[in-house]
């Protein structure tokens, strides 16, 4: 089904592969407007980060990719892209979920009360060694009541205690990726990495972290730097990683 506002064109799949690769064949074939979105009830290969899969019940959740024409953007400046998307997701919880610890786990996983709530899934196209266009995947819980408990995940439903407007949170995200993604690529200087990082999970504190390969341990996080690098320090020592080499490890319970 297809459906439009004034500012809001979206596809409303009952089921797909995934949202992402879906709207990723789609630009290869059409030149939709800018924010574009595909939004499904639900995904047979929910597509997640680290070449992981990304699980949801049918019809509860926000399962939705949107296009995002990016030739504005260099290469080596593609990490706004993250800050975007996680400032734009954590800016909807907050209006909705008023009071609860809401932040980002580097590199663009939404966490609530320590717990994910939502996961990014960024796709880049170039022609050439150039950009074209941005796919920014989301999916955001939203009225699922349970988890596999391995997955230290939850839901708005399970923080507020009551159901969510699928429909009114998709535009509040449009909303905001499209008035973030306006001001980046209206002026490149314009920094969302100082709110990115007043928002980040472990900031200053002690977290434990795993290397590829499987070594954990423990730094304090200094910040994400403007390439996405995390900065940290470990035994006294400053080192910078990128999210290739690691990642953090949410303790459970
Ligand atoms: C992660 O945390 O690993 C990222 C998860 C991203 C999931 C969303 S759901 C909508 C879109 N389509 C996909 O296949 N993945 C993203």
């Amino acid at each position: 089904m297809e459906s439009s506002g004034p500012d809001f064109n979206f596809i409303h799949l009952d089921t797909v592969n995934s949202t992402n690769s879906y709207l990723i064949d789609l630009l290869s074939k059409t030149s939709p407007t800018d924010g574009f979105c595909v939004f499904s009830d639900f995904q047979t290969e929910g597509r997640g980060q680290y070449g992981r899969i990304w699980q949801s019940y049918p019809a509860v959740n926000i399962l939705a990719s949107f296009a995002y024409r990016t030739s504005w953007l260099e290469e080596k400046q593609v990490f706004c892209l993250n800050q975007i998307s996680a400032l734009a997701v954590l800016g909807v919880l907050q209006d909705y979920l008023p009071g609860e610890d809401i932040v980002i786990k580097w590199p663009n996983d939404i966490l609530c009360n320590r717990k994910k709530i939502a996961g990014i899934l960024i796709q880049n196209i170039f022609r050439g060694s150039q950009m074209q266009w941005s796919v920014v995947g989301i999916g955001l819980n939203v009225n699922q009541t349970d988890f596999d408990p391995s997955l230290i995940a939850t839901s708005m439903r399970q923080v507020a205690g009551l159901n969510f407007d699928r429909m009114l949170l998709l535009r509040a995200l449009h909303d905001r990726l499209n008035h973030l993604m306006a001001l980046k690529s209206g002026d490149r200087n314009f920094d969302l990495l100082d709110d990115y990082n007043a928002s980040l999970f472990g900031h200053g504190q002690k977290v434990l972290l795993e290397k590829t390969g499987g070594i954990r341990f423990e730094a304090v996080l200094l910040g994400v730097d403007e390439s996405g690098n995390l900065r940290m320090n470990v035994d006294g020592h400053f080192q910078s990683m990128d999210w290739s080499m690691v990642r953090i490890i949410l303790p459970a319970g």
